[in-house]
C-alpha cells in the first residue's frame, strides 16, 4: 500500500504561485483552497494532502515530521537555518531578492550600524561575513519605515520591483541573496520515505523545467 504523504504549502504569496505548478505536476486539490477556511485538503491522489500554513512555520512543520514536504522561500530557510532540512528542487516561483536598503544618497554611519529586519538571523551572519559590527532590531513588518523614523541606519529585507523602496525614499544597497521557493524536505524522511517522495520530486522537477523551455 501506498504510504500517505503530507505537503505544507506557504500560504499568502507563494501559494499562489504553487497552485499552478502543483497541477503541472499533476497534484489538483480536491476544493478550491483559496474559497475554504480548511487548513487541509484532499487531492486527485488518495495517498496525497495538502496543509496550507504560514510561510514560516512550513521548514517548522518538515523538520518535526508533521510534512514530509514543503514549500518555502529561500529568505525563510536561510533565516531558519537548519542543518536537518534539505532542498531537494528549486522551484523558481516568487522570485525575489534579499537585500539591505537605506535612505536614498544617505550615507552610513563609520561604527556600529542599526540594523532592522525580521531576517535577525540572516542579518547576524551577513554582517559578521562583513566584519561589520551591528545592532540588529527585530520589526515584524513595514521595515521600509525605520530609517524614515531613525530607528535604523539600514533594514534587510525582499526587493523585488524596487517600488516599496521607492515609495518610501529608500534605495537598494547590498545583494544579501537572490530568493525563490523551494521544495524542503527533512533529511530524515528523504531517507525513510524516498519511494513516496522522489516519485512527486520528479514530477515537479519536469513542471519546473518544462517552463524553462
Ligand atoms: P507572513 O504573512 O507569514 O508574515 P509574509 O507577509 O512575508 O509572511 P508573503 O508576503 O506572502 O508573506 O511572502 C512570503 C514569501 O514570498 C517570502 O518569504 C518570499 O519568499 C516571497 N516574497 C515576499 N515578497 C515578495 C515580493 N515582493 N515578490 C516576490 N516574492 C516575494
Ligand atoms: C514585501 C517586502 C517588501 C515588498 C517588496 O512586502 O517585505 O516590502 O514586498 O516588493 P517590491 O520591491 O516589489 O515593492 P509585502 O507586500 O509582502 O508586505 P509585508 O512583508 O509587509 O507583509
Amino acid at each position: 500500500m501506498t504510504q500517505p504523504l503530507t505537503i505544507a504549502l506557504s500560504k499568502g504569496r507563494i501559494l499562489d504561485d504553487t497552485l499552478p505548478l502543483l497541477a503541472e505536476a499533476g497534484i489538483h486539490p480536491a476544493e478550491d483552497i483559496h474559497k475554504s477556511r480548511k487548513l487541509i485538503f484532499d487531492t486527485n491522489h488518495d495517498h496525497i494532502k495538502l496543509v496550507v500554513i504560514r510561510a514560516t512555520d512550513v521548514p517548522t512543520y518538515v523538520e518535526y515530521g508533521a510534512a514530509d514536504l514543503g514549500i518555502s522561500g529561500k529568505d525563510v530557510l536561510m533565516e531558519y537555518n537548519s542543518p536537518n532540512l534539505c532542498e531537494p528542487l528549486d522551484l523558481k516561483i516568487a522570485t525575489c531578492r534579499l537585500m539591505t536598503a537605506a535612505l536614498k544618497d544617505r550615507e552610513l554611519p563609520a561604527g556600529r550600524l542599526k540594523v532592522a529586519t525580521k531576517f535577525t538571523g540572516v542579518a547576524k551572519r551577513y554582517f559578521a561575513e562583513q566584519g561589520r559590527q551591528v545592532d540588529i532590531i527585530k520589526l515584524y513588518g513595514g521595515m521600509e519605515l525605520a530609517p524614515i523614523m531613525g530607528l535604523a541606519d539600514l533594514i534587510v529585507d525582499i526587493v523585488d520591483t524596487g517600488n516599496t523602496l521607492r515609495a518610501n525614499g529608500l534605495e537598494p544597497r547590498d545583494l544579501i541573496s537572490d530568493v525563490s521557493s523551494r521544495l524542503v524536505a527533512s533529511r530524515a524522511s528523504m531517507k525513510v520515505k524516498y519511494n513516496q517522495i522522489q516519485p512527486i520530486i520528479d514530477s515537479m522537477a519536469a513542471a519546473v523545467a518544462r517552463r524553462d523551455q
